[in-house]
């Protein structure tokens, strides 16, 4: 839907979005991480019949990477992006940020193993604790749909270089209405089917619906075009696969020339992060440039 057609702005649907789930985002998706991450990539190739190395591959195609640049891969999980890219790239500087210590230990021994160095940074991705214009690539991949996904988009553009780029992929909000009820349905039953094939703990298995409301609750590849584009980036473009369940985006920063002492940046981060009295954050007020 076009910016001028939207019926609720990004602001009014993050802040709806964050008192749904607010409770599963802070007290108990740690928990399910801490006990998916032994079968994380196992329980994603069963459930996705077998193509989800194919979807990462595709997600890394859009990307532009030069060696030797100095990447951040945001909510990084078990390191599948870095890996990959190293892979391709092995003078790359990858940085990895996720709140899970399981997860990161996985991904940490995954890259360990095939001789890899990926830094990583264990703590919550809505203050991302690296500096301004730092980055040339930053990457996000299914897990926008457990964040405030504009403030984070705010946190990613003021860590990027001016002309750095943002990449993004998740499981979207299919436009289609049938599309998207069937889309549940499989979810649903590849949940069941993969809890109950890797023996989830009780927290896993609590958080099932959680994993479609949140997805019913998220941003089809239009509206996320315009989130980026609200947030600031530029040239954003995208491509989805299997009929809008899964979206690529990528989003550049602009190469600013508004502020030769480069406060705008320090400031944007000022009106993205107010520390509010429950501990959380408030909602982004991302300036445009
Ligand atoms: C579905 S996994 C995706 C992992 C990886 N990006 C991938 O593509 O395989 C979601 C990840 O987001 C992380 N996560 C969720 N909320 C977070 C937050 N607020 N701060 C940091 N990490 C978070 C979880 O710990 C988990 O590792």
């Amino acid at each position: 839907m076009a910016n001028g057609e939207r019926v609720i702005p990004f602001s009014t649907k993050e802040e709806i979005r964050e008192q749904q789930f607010k409770q599963v985002w802070l007290e108990e998706l740690d928990d399910v991480f801490a006990d998916v991450a032994r079968y994380y990539d196992r329980a994603n190739h069963v459930a996705s019949l077998g193509l989800w190395n194919w979807f990462r591959n595709r997600f890394i195609s859009t990307m532009d990477v030069q060696s030797g640049q100095r990447m951040l891969d945001v909510c990084a999980g078990t390191n599948a992006i870095g890996i990959t890219l190293l892979k391709k790239h092995p003078d790359l500087q990858v940085h990895a940020i996720d709140r899970s210590k399981a997860m990161q230990a996985v991904g940490q021994e995954s890259a360990r193993k095939l001789g890899m160095d990926i830094d990583s940074t264990i703590g919550d991705v809505h203050s991302l604790p690296f500096p301004d214009n730092h980055f040339d690539i930053v990457t996000l991949q299914y897990a926008s749909r457990h964040l405030r996904i504009m403030d984070v988009c705010c946190e990613i553009k003021r860590t990027l270089k001016p002309g750095g780029h943002f990449y993004h992929c998740d499981m979207l909000r299919p436009a289609n209405k049938i599309v998207e009820s069937s889309y549940y349905a499989y979810l649903r039953l590849c949940l069941n089917f993969t809890a109950l094939l890797f023996r989830s703990s009780s927290s896993a298995h609590g958080c099932k619906e959680y994993f479609i409301n949140a997805l019913r609750m998220f941003y089809s590849a239009d509206e996320f075009s315009d989130l980026l584009r609200d947030v600031g980036f530029e040239e954003v473009s995208s491509q989805t696969l299997l009929v809008g369940m899964i979206g690529h985006h990528r989003g550049m920063k602009p190469l600013d020339t508004s502020s030769p002492d480069g406060d705008h940046e320090q400031d944007q981060r000022t009106l993205c992060h107010e520390p509010r009295h429950d501990g959380g954050l408030q909602p982004a007020r991302c300036e445009r440039p």
